[in-house]
């Protein structure tokens, strides 16, 4: 029996996952929630889905999905994966996971109590090369890691949707929503670090540029995040990571990417290679070529199915969540206070 499927918020990221959750077999969409009338409409037929709900209680009592996709608006994520839970589904989060830690602890409670299982929606996760640089970690051929850099930004390009530009509804700005996928893709790889510490700065260009050239479809006056963030992590092993966000960038060739450094070898995701032997001649190997950005969408459907049938484990643990939650409540505080923060 195919699972029965629920996706909450069908906006730009909920369609992206109605398209790939129709190519998955062994999944059948039932429902979409959006308290957009014209938004839901629009959809369940764009889609072929049953049925439209404003409201995401009453879907939950009518429908009983066994499996619930929240891709609303960031405020709505805890509400939604909590009432979720406790209808008995199993959930994937869109990322950024809720607005605090409070949130988050709610979200892990709820989970607990149901026994159901938790994912996000991080897709770099799925990139082969990503897997291959995990892999060369965890059989410690990098050596120790002592430091990593990464970076997420656009050129000159805030992202689409309406939101993203207000702190209230998005949680911040660049970091929070961009260069969170490459954080959580290189925390992951690196094996979670314990973070203890973070200091930050961050930046509002946008509103000081009169006549910006830059891809922007909200109202200028409503902008509350960083569109530049730079911070610095401390983790409990000793080591350390820098965190770089940019919306406003004019180099295209660093959109996007991190660098591990390891006793042994330096790992880059950009044109992915690392240099196995320290001291000696450097020898560079290439990753495999990777997979289309949503297909890791796709992959990561597949992957969470698999564990709902108990035929493996979530990609995405609580402890890992938690991790990247601290990190980007403890950067926008540190910014704020202009001063180091303990986590
Ligand atoms: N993983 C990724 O690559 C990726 C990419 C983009 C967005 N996202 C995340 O997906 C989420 C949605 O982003 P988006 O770009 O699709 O936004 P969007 O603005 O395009 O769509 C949001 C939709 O949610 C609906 N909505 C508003 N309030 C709601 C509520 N209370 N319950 C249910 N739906 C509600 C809106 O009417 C809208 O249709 C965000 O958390 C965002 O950060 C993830």
């Amino acid at each position: 029996m195919p699972v029965r499927t629920a996706v909450i918020g069908v906006g730009i990221m909920g369609n992206v996952h109605l398209d790939q959750l129709a190519k998955i077999p062994e999944i059948v969409v039932e429902a979409v929630v959006d308290p957009s009338e014209e938004t839901g409409k629009k959809t369940v037929e764009k889609h072929r889905v049953p049925k439209w709900f404003p409201d995401t209680g009453v879907m939950l009592a009518e429908v009983r999905p066994e499996y619930v996709v929240v891709a609303s608006p960031m405020p709505y994520h805890a509400a939604d994966a909590i009432a979720a839970f406790d209808a008995g589904a199993h959930v994937l989060i869109e990322k950024p996971l809720c607005t605090s830690m409070e949130e988050a602890e709610a979200i892990r409670a709820a989970a607990l109590r149901a026994g159901r299982l938790f994912t996000m929606g991080f897709q770099m996760r799925q990139f082969s090369a990503n897997r291959t640089l995990r892999q060369h970690v965890e059989e410690g051929r990098m050596g120790t890691i002592y430091h990593s850099r990464v970076w997420g930004g656009h050129v000159m390009n805030y992202p689409w949707g309406r939101y993203f530009h207000r702190k209230s509804v998005s949680l911040g700005g660049v970091v929070a929503n961009t260069t969170v996928h490459p954080l959580d893709a290189l925390l992951w790889i690196i094996g979670s670090p314990e973070p203890v510490a973070i200091s930050a700065s961050s930046f509002c260009k946008l509103v000081r540029m009169p006549d910006p050239p830059i891809n922007f479809s909200g109202t200028i006056d409503e902008v509350s995040v960083e569109d530049f963030a730079h911070a610095h992590v401390r983790f409990a092993d000793g080591s350390s990571m820098s965190i770089e966000g940019n919306w406003l960038m004019h180099a295209t060739d660093r959109i996007m990417g991190f660098e591990i450094h390891g006793t042994l070898a330096t790992a880059q995701s950009v044109a992915p290679q690392w240099q196995p032997e320290h001291g000696k001649e450097v020898e560079t190997v290439d990753l495999e070529k990777d997979i289309a950005w949503h297909e890791g969408t796709r992959q990561e459907h597949e992957e969470f199915i698999r564990a709902i049938r108990g035929e493996g484990t979530p990609m995405v643990t609580f402890h890992q969540a938690l991790t990247v939650q601290k990190i980007l409540c403890g950067l926008y505080e540190s910014a704020a206070q202009d001063r180091e923060i303990r986590l």
